[in-house]
């Protein structure tokens, strides 16, 4: 239950961090912080500050950083409620009692776990035990599962005669009962009925592990019956938010990289009967942001291996749209087509893990592949087909999020359209010549990462520079306050400078810069296809040079203040932490 933040803030303005923190660590004051020795850390030279003021307590050798309830939580081990406790407490402050609206959700909450827990192990139990259920477990016995596989899931079959409304009513109360899904009212007969009745169940858990929905599939081909059916959506289940095996693949996040992201509970099943349990399920619906995110926070790279079939390709193409703008370095989405007919279960099935396995090296396509091949199947070569595959190319990529990767993905979409377009992509908008696209993300991502923070953010001030000499030439006082941090960013400003400070013609070929550095600035200034569109605009342009320097300078101030703080982790000087606390004034105030 979430405690309101006034009453936390109440509990923050009573008790110094110094206060809480000395309880557990001994503090020495110095200056207006305290320091001692890190509770994170076996340490001889003190390396932990608090500092009352702020209300915060900083590790220098950990990092480790927060307030009065972190503190607790991170050094005593306990849950954020506990710490609320122990705090309000300390504080002389009553416990605080929750809203009705908050007893009453939690008492809904236990009662809906407790009834789908009661009932999925009651017909697991029934599948496994009783012999009238044998007409299912041969159904899956027939699919391949193992008994192993059949209890890790806890699938179950729930029997045509046999209603459990009656008992989880005695137990949970009638209102919880006809609230959780697995029941619907029959008007005709006057009765809650269950709708899961005579098929196979498969629970679908919470990211923590509390059963909150099922699936129940039918056992014979049947034109009349859905094949599956789902719990309805209910307070505590919403599709969009949850996956289907998310809270046992997301433990393998330790070991493993990438996670699988199938269609249906049987191909998460049926891989994992084969030896692969690092996958999950949408369940058939489209794939959500929240979805991705929540598979970004375990793995690095998510696999998306839906239906060989067309509803497949569809779906997939929908996958691509919705998440390439969750994209982050370092985060790969890449998309695994199975041979016409084939889903993951039948592709496993039939040939194993380790072709599966050998499958995926060789046919996964990294999703801005995969978009651009399937955006380039439905256009010709026209020039009105070419402009709107530019113009839908243009706007995936600007819907993603990360600035970096938006740069790239944009780069290698316009690079690829100008292979399609030889004749076009000769336009001067540089002193020299078109420097290829690249053709992977990962590959320009990996040279990037050679490359430090502060020079992107230089080749992007430099390149708007050369593009824009007589802009400069008519406001060089634009530059005056323009300090670079890299040797090389220096000694190409100062040549610029002085250029545009001289009475010369400016003759872009000659530019006393070397080709390499050109080249290098032409590649990675971010700022490349902003430009474009702002050419003409001097307010604009002049919008983004003065963001660009701000930017700059806030690099160069968190440069300075990391070498201060490991400075200060050794010499525990004040007058370094002076300086600290004066640097990150004049950043806050930049
Ligand atoms: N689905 C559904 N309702 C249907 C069909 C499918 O909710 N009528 C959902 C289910 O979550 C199912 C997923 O979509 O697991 C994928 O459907 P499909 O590919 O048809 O099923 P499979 O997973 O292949 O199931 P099976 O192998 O048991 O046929
Ligand atoms: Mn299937």
């Amino acid at each position: 239950m979430k405690y309101p933040k006034e009453y936390l803030d109440e509990i923050k303005s009573r008790l110094k961090v110094s206060n809480v923190v000395s309880k557990y660590i001994q503090l020495k004051k110095r200056g207006k912080e305290f320091i001692g020795l890190s509770p994170f850390k076996n340490e001889k030279t003190p390396s932990f500050t608090v500092n009352d003021e702020k209300g915060f307590f900083h590790c220098f050798s950990t990092s480790e950083h927060g307030n009065i309830f972190d503190f607790l939580m991170k050094t005593q081990n306990l849950k954020f409620g506990e710490a609320v406790k122990t705090l309000a407490l300390q504080a002389g402050m009553r416990p605080y009692t929750f809203s009705k609206a908050d007893e009453e959700r939690e008492k809904a909450w236990k009662e809906y776990a407790g009834i789908y827990s009661d009932y999925i192990n009651f017909f697991h139990n029934e599948l496994l035990n009783n012999p009238d259920a044998n007409k299912s477990l041969n159904y899956l016995k027939n699919r391949k599962l193992s008994l192993e596989t059949i209890k890790n899931f806890k699938i179950g079959y729930v029997r045509k005669n046999l209603s459990l409304f009656g008992n989880l009513e005695n137990k949970f109360g009638k209102k919880a009962v006809k609230e959780c899904g697995i029941f619907y009212f029959d008007e005709k007969k006057n009765t809650y009925i269950d709708r899961f009745r005579d098929r196979v169940i498969f629970p679908i858990n919470s990211i923590s592990g509390s059963p909150i929905a099922i699936g129940g599939r039918i056992m014979e081909k049947n034109s009349f019956f859905a094949k599956y059916i789902n719990s309805p959506e209910t307070q505590f289940f919403k599709k969009g938010n949850n996956l289907y095996n998310i809270d046992k693949a997301r433990i393998l996040s330790n070991k493993l990289n990438q996670i699988f992201l199938v269609e249906g509970y049987m191909d998460v099943i049926g891989l994992n009967n084969n030896g692969i349990s690092n996958c999950v399920a949408n369940l058939g619906t489209a794939l959500t942001e929240k979805q991705i995110k929540i598979l970004n926070q375990f793995f690095d790279e998510i696999v998306i291996c839906f239906d060989g079939d067309e509803s497949g390709y569809k779906a997939a193409v929908r996958a691509a749209e919705n998440s390439v703008r969750e994209l982050q370095p370092e985060k790969q989405i890449s998309f695994l087509f199975l041979p016409e007919d084939e889903d993951p279960d039948t592709f496993i099935s039939k040939n194993g893990k380790e072709k599966f396995l050998k499958y995926y090296e060789t046919n996964k396509i990294l999703i801005h592949e995969f978009i651009f091949e399937n955006l380039k199947k439905q256009s010709n070569n026209s020039p009105t087909s070419l402009a709107i595959l530019e113009k839908k190319l243009r706007f995936l990529s600007n819907s993603i999020k990360d600035q970096y990767i938006k740069k790239y993905i944009l780069d290698f979409f316009l690079g690829k359209i100008s292979q399609l377009t030889p004749n076009l992509s000769k336009g001067k908008q540089f002193a020299i010549k078109h420097v290829a696209a690249l053709s992977e993300t990962k590959k320009i991502y990996n040279e990037s990462i050679s490359i430090t923070k502060e020079q992107l953010q230089e080749f992007s001030i430099l390149y708007l520079i050369i593009n824009n000499f007589n802009f400069f030439k008519n406001n060089s006082n634009l530059l005056n306050d323009l300090s670079f941090i890299t040797v090389d960013g220096k000694e190409v400003l100062s040549k610029l400078t002085k250029i545009i400070n001289s009475n010369h013609e400016i003759n872009l070929d000659m530019l006393p810069i070397e080709k390499s550095m050109l080249e290098k600035i032409n590649k990675f200034a971010s700022v490349k296809h902003i430009s474009k569109n702002i050419q003409r605009d001097e307010n604009k342009l002049e919008e983004i040079f003065y963001e660009m320097k701000k930017d700059l300078k806030n690099l160069f101030l968190d440069k300075q203040i990391l070498e201060l703080e490991s400075r200060f982790s050794k010499d525990m000087d004040q007058s370094t932490l002076d300086e600290i606390i004066e640097l990150k004034k004049l950043q806050n105030n930049n």
